[in-house]
């Protein structure tokens, strides 16, 4: 039995900033290069040793599932084709070991009420929390990296990365003591603070490790920035009972949620894609931009 055995991906947003490629789909369901976003966080989560995936699925809910449901017109079109490697590809969107639950968000609240959504699936165990439109790229994968710190600390870990500084209104920002090259103690956050009133210049990405004590934090909470339910005040408030450690993960994070990011993570993957990267090179030189 793993650590940590769940793993909530809120998918609920109405991903504005996105539109119109959103307005009918979730943004999880972009492709980067050939994948879903939700299928390379599923991928993530399931190389950390995690088995049940929950779903907080918003207003365009249909596609998500479809994506993890066995698809048996398509499944027999290609038996019948004997497209071997094709029918295999398709199986393994869902190892069997893999199960998948889905759990509805009646409104877009924000990030913290998605979270507290999927409290009567997890309980009291602790669990992990991927945002999919951050793409994580690491060795090993990042959400990986943080259960290896849960297993030492036994305490909830938020990844983080340095961020420039005028961009901490974008994060949550974390301040407190360094316990290593990599880990810090933390003390306090603020939601996308101005650069002026930040605290550091480590801001959130979308990977945390919590301890169930989070949900009681978060149904308490008054609405934040934005009027959101936000998951940064649940977790301001968690860290006054227990410990809460930040981790510099080792590896690039794309931000998929604005074009740029979404963009720049087509581009580079597709330049490591065992396939297409060498074409895919040659053609970027003969743009010679
Ligand atoms: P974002 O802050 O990126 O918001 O959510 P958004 O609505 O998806 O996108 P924009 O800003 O309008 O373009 C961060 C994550 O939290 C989920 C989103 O799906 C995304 O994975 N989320 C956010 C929910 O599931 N429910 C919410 O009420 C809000």
């Amino acid at each position: 039995m793993a650590l940590i055995n769940k793993a909530i991906f809120p998918v609920a947003g109405l991903g504005t900033r996105f539109l119109p490629a959103t307005k009918a789909q979730p943004k999880e369901m972009l492709p980067v290069v050939d994948k879903p976003l939700i299928q390379y966080a599923v991928e993530e989560a399931y190389a950390a040793g995690i088995r049940q995936m929950i779903f907080v699925n918003g207003r365009n809910k249909r596609a998500i599932p479809d994506h993890f449901d066995t698809a048996f017109e398509l499944e027999t079109e290609l038996e019948n084709a004997n497209k071997r490697e094709l029918l295999s590809l398709v199986h393994s969107i869902k190892p069997d070991d893999m199960e998948c639950i889905y759990i509805r968000q009646p409104k877009a609240l924000g990030l913290g009420h998605a979270v507290l959504c999927a409290q009567c699936v997890v309980v009291n165990e602790p669990f992990a929390v991927l945002l999919a439109d951050d793409l994580m790229v690491g060795k090993p994968p990042v959400l990986k990296q943080m259960v290896d710190q849960f297993a030492e600390w036994q305490a909830s870990i938020l990844a983080v990365q340095e961020v420039p500084a005028e961009q901490t209104k974008r994060y949550g920002i974390v301040a407190g003591t360094p316990i290593s090259d990599r880990l810090m103690d933390l003390s306090h956050m603020v939601e996308k603070p101005a650069p002026e009133d930040a605290p550091s210049r480590l801001g959130v990405a979308g990977r945390y490790i919590l301890t169930p004590g989070v949900f009681r934090e978060i149904a308490t909470q008054p609405r934040g920035v934005g009027g959101e339910i936000q998951l940064t005040d649940g977790i301001a408030a968690l860290l006054r009972r227990e410990k809460v450690f930040a981790y510099r993960y080792e590896g690039k994070r794309y931000d998929c949620g604005s074009k740029e990011g979404f963009l720049q993570a087509n581009v580079e993957l597709a330049l490591d894609h065992p396939e297409l990267g060498a074409s895919f090179r040659a053609y970027l030189k003969a743009l010679e931009i």
